[in-house]
């Protein structure tokens, strides 16, 4: 896992905005698997700048949501899909209809959930996962326990993840207790994955996952089996980190790489 360290949350953000910028320019026909959430939000309004000034153009751009809360529709205001309208999608050139958010409102879960899964394979599968991470390990809303190998499927959330999401809603009996979510399998299959984290409340997440066993109680640990990972973090959520002196020296030396200075100039995105 390539682990990079900003300095804050802002310059989190543009580094992450960058690499998704960098894989739309380099295939304007690519799949991004996108979240919801606090973390993405620095990340989106410069994807928004980089559209607004830069051209960066989102035409051709297919996206897919990890989850959505289960009853939910797309214009309640806490669903996902308004989320991505007015975080993202309203301020960009993106086609709307290239744009998956999963359904709260299905009638049948289970078939609905196999569909998913098919849309995302018809696509030929996602480019670049973009990931945030639950104060419990949770990816998606993969809870503490999930198979490592699960598929997109309902899911009831703990009582953490409720707490930590009764801030978005008038009071904690509003907070929907199932979501539909992309599996720990799904979200492995895809071809990289940029998992972001910011602030204190998310250390020890961040801990376990980078540098602890791969287990289920830390669903995002599993990322340890992906062979491309870029995680990019802001030094409170890297606190807890014991390599975080190796890691800047990996980015000092991906850095001269990238200045031409070691063996010639390598892609931000692929190192290798
Ligand atoms: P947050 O949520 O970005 O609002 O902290 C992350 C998550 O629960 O996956």
């Amino acid at each position: 896992m390539r682990v990079i360290v900003e300095i804050n949350r802002e310059r989190a953000a543009v580094r992450a905005a960058r690499f998704v910028g960098n894989l739309i320019r380099r295939h304007p026909r690519c799949v991004l698997g996108l979240a919801t959430g606090s973390t993405p939000l620095g990340m989106y309004r410069e994807l928004i700048r980089m559209h607004c000034d830069d051209g960066l153009d989102f035409s051709r751009v297919e996206t897919f949501n990890l989850d959505e809360y289960v009853g939910l529709g797309p214009i309640h205001s806490q669903s996902y899909r308004h989320f991505m309208q007015t975080n993202l999608f309203d301020h960009i050139n993106i086609d709307l209809r290239n744009t998956h958010v999963p359904d709260g409102r299905a009638l049948d879960f289970e078939a609905y959930c196999q569909q998913y899964e098919k849309m995302i394979d018809d696509a030929g599968g996602i480019d670049l996962q973009v990931l945030g991470i639950g104060s419990d390990g949770h990816i998606a809303f993969n809870e503490p326990g999930s198979s490592l190998g699960s598929r997109t499927r309902l899911k009831t959330l703990t009582e953490e993840t409720v707490r930590d999401n009764a801030r978005f809603f008038e009071s904690p009996d509003e907070v929907p207790r199932l979501a539909i979510t992309m599996g720990v399998g799904t979200i492995l299959e895809s071809r990289q994955c940029l998992l972001l984290a910011c602030g204190e409340s998310k250390a020890r997440a961040i801990r376990d996952t980078i540098e602890g066993p791969v287990t289920a109680q830390v669903t995002a640990s599993a990322l340890q089996l992906h062979r491309d990972v870029i995680a990019v973090i802001d030094e409170e959520a890297a606190r807890l980190l014991e390599r975080r002196d190796y890691y800047r020296q990996v980015e000092y030396a991906q850095s001269q790489l990238q200045a031409g200075q070691l063996h010639g100039a390598v892609d931000e995105n692929h190192p290798g």
